[in-house]
């Protein structure tokens, strides 16, 4: 249950608000937003203010400049992008602090918007600086916060501004915040959870928790192969973390335990698609490393080839395989909650027909048994910056329970850490 006041607890009539959004969006090479969902999440709560005749003003950080004004992390363009979507004026101040700044929020009329440049421009924000955090809260005479994406940084437009102007949450905020924390405390069980990416030590926390509250985890991407590494299997050129080989194998000692006394499956892929290369004309073939089914069946009544069996010197594993793919979504059959973190393969490299490109099946084979393709439709709990972008791709955002915007916001507040910018908000 979410705990701290939101923007219905509060009188926001006419009153000048400071709100902090997550626009930290991909921009494409061109400098077009590549993916818009967090501002399209965000729209509930800015026309929730703008009903109420606020003055609002935005502000947000995009990318990481270190500090100093760099025009490729402008926010120009998601200005742009979010008078668009409002279909109303959004002005736009080219620095988020100043007299020129100042003007144009005394300036603001009720009902208008005015989207700040980049706070990331200024390294005080970073350094939950005291005096800039002062500065940007007279602005407002409320603060909210609806940037659920960086809530789990203590900065000065997280944590720092609270101290000056009564701060509270905005519906995005909030809706995320339960959603997970109700997905975590009391989920309908069977409880799954499907984690992928690349560095296990960046999600040793949320696997922790999913050994100790979960019923089944499934994990795929890079990640699963640095726990084939730890288990032995000749991975050869596929991507992997050598660092975190001792931590997986702490995890699937620990899996394994839990195993003995309940009924409990942690999965690690039995086979994979590989290639020589990420191109999308790259030749792929199925590795069966464990399984045996795939190459058994090809070969019989002979053995199978060594080859099916391992990945060649030159081959990297880019995808869960078919085995693995079918046995995930099997799982998926029989869970009610499902909490997916991580793409299963290389999604990023392109399709040469159709929207699936060659390393994508295993991912797009969970979203089939997500959204119900098999008979059965769990809840979905989707997260994770490539495994959303790849959603939005496929435009399916809407078809899930919740997609997250938030990236290692999520993920801490999965592992059960509390926020910095939602502590520091007002109680409820
Ligand atoms: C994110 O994309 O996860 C958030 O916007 C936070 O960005 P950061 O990791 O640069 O603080």
């Amino acid at each position: 249950m979410f705990t701290k006041k939101t923007i219905n607890d509060i009188d926001i009539q006419d009153k000048r608000v400071l709100m902090r959004a997550d626009f930290n969006v991909p921009i494409a090479e061109d400098g077009t937003i590549a993916n818009d969902f967090r501002i399209k999440e965000a729209l509930p709560t800015i026309k929730a203010l703008l009903d109420k005749k606020a003055r609002l003003v935005i502000m947000s950080h995009l990318g990481r400049p270190e500090g100093r004004p760099d025009p490729k992390f402008s926010l120009k363009p998601v200005g742009v992008r979010l008078r668009e979507l409002l279909g109303t004026d959004v002005l736009f101040a080219a620095d988020c602090v100043g007299a020129e700044t100042e003007k144009m929020v005394a300036d603001l009329q009720p009902g208008q918007v005015l989207l700040l440049e980049n706070v990331r421009f200024h390294p005080e924000e970073e350094a939950n600086d005291e005096d800039f955090a002062a500065q940007l809260a007279k602005y407002g005479d409320v603060f909210v916060q609806d940037g659920c994406g960086v809530v789990h940084r203590a900065h000065a437009t997280t944590e720092g501004i609270t101290h000056f102007i009564p701060s509270v949450a905005g519906l995005l905020l909030e809706k995320e915040v339960d959603t997970i924390t109700r997905v975590m405390d009391t989920p309908e069980r069977p409880l799954m959870a499907i984690i992928g990416g690349a560095k296990i030590s960046d999600k040793i926390d949320v696997l922790n928790k999913f050994i100790d509250i979960a019923d089944f985890i499934a994990i795929g991407g890079a990640m699963a192969n640095t726990f084939l590494a730890a288990e032995g299997v000749d991975i050869a050129k596929s991507k992997y973390e050598s660092n975190d080989v001792p931590i997986a194998r702490d995890i699937l000692i620990k899996a394994r335990e839990k195993a003995k006394k309940e009924r409990f499956i942690f999965y690690i892929p039995q086979d994979g698609v590989v290639a020589t290369s990420l191109e999308k004309t790259a030749t792929t073939r199925i590795v069966d490393w464990d399984a045996h089914v795939i190459a058994d069946v090809e070969s019989y009544p002979k053995q199978p080839t060594a080859t099916s069996r391992t990945v060649a010197d030159d081959e990297m594993i880019l995808d869960i395989g078919p085995f693995s793919g079918a046995f995930i979504a099997g799982g998926i059959q029989l869970a009610n909650t499902v909490v997916w973190n991580g793409t299963m393969g290389v999604t990023e490299t392109p399709a040469v027909n159709g929207p699936v490109g060659p390393f994508a099946h295993g991912t797009e084979l969970v979203i089939d048994a997500l959204l119900g393709d098999y008979g059965h439709r769990p809840f979905s709990l989707v997260g994770g910056g490539d495994t959303v972008g790849y959603v939005e791709q496929r435009n399916l955002t809407g078809s899930f329970n919740h997609v997250s915007t938030g990236g290692g916001a999520s993920l801490e507040l999965m592992a059960g850490r509390s926020l910095p910018g939602v502590a520091a908000l007002q109680d409820r």
